[in-house]
């Protein structure tokens, strides 16, 4: 089989292949993609999961936490990441309030993911408490992606974005990832915990786990790519900087604006005679 990061193959990633490649060793990389041309960026690199983040909400809305994001205004963005990438198993998360409430309601909100924007999986936040929703959900046929440790929609409950699993609730944290593996999602995020207990989580699971901020261990790492590519102002420590985006934009528009002021924009070859 190809390798996973950059393979060749034209057909899409599918979960089987996250599974071989925990099993070969093979790291991977996911980052968020809200829309088709950085979907299609991402895609080319080689990139072989994005994740239409329900940190949408901060990066393309402007909320201050994810909890007011609705299915409604995940849809298009995920339908707009499916349409840009050819290869990437797309990841549609589902936001706060989408599926908490019952099994049933958590299959209506995964379904129209799946039906109206062609996502080929779904990942919600929780352990134990969403078990019921997971086994509807695989027993469905909807392939379930776990996310554990910090889950940014109960921020409130957490009491603010703090490291998670430290001391007695890394076991509960333990227990919750065998069972979402036992509830069979192909694979689980873990947010914002201590790398040791990230390092145990990964060897006792057979599904891959999926690191933010939880070290070096992890089948494969997840970053937000407006947070690793210098947009988001002031970035956790967890990520790593890879380019300056924002300075590339800003330089741009500066230099646009002073074409335009001096007339230097359009020249002859901007323009029609
Ligand atoms: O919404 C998101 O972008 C996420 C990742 C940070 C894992 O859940």
């Amino acid at each position: 089989m190809s390798s996973l990061y950059g393979g060749t193959s034209q057909r899409r990633v599918t979960v089987r292949d996250l599974a071989a490649a925990k099993e070969s060793g093979e790291k991977w990389p996911m980052v968020t993609a809200y829309d088709a041309m950085t979907a299609r960026v991402f895609d080319e690199a080689g990139i072989p999961v994005l994740l239409v983040g329900d940190s949408a909400a901060m990066v393309v809305y402007g909320y201050d936490s994810t909890l007011p994001v609705t299915v409604d205004d995940l849809l298009p963005l995920t339908a707009a990441v499916v349409r840009g990438s050819r290869r990437a198993l797309v990841v549609a998360d589902l936001p706060f309030g989408s599926y908490q409430s019952s099994p049933a309601q958590a299959l209506e909100s995964a379904a129209r993911f799946m039906k109206e924007a062609g996502a080929h999986a779904v990942k919600l936040e929780g352990g134990r408490r969403v078990l019921p929703q997971v086994e509807a959900l695989v027993s469905a046929g909807v392939p379930v992606m776990a996310h554990l440790g910090l889950t940014p929609q109960s921020v409130n409950a957490l009491g603010g974005y703090r490291v998670q699993g430290r001391g007695q609730a890394g076991d509960e944290l333990m227990a919750d990832a065998k069972d979402m593996e036992r509830a069979g999602a192909f694979g689980v995020v873990l947010e914002c915990v201590p790398a040791d207990l990230a390092a145990r989580v990964t060897t006792s699971l057979s599904i891959p786990t999926i690191g933010i901020g939880a070290g070096p261990s992890t089948d494969a790492q997840v970053l937000v790519w407006q947070d690793m590519t210098g947009l988001t102002p002031r970035p956790a420590r967890f990520v790593k900087q890879y380019a300056d985006v924002r300075a590339v934009l800003d330089s741009a528009v500066r230099a646009f604006a002073t074409d335009v002021a001096t007339g230097a924009f359009p020249g002859p070859e901007h323009t029609y005679s």
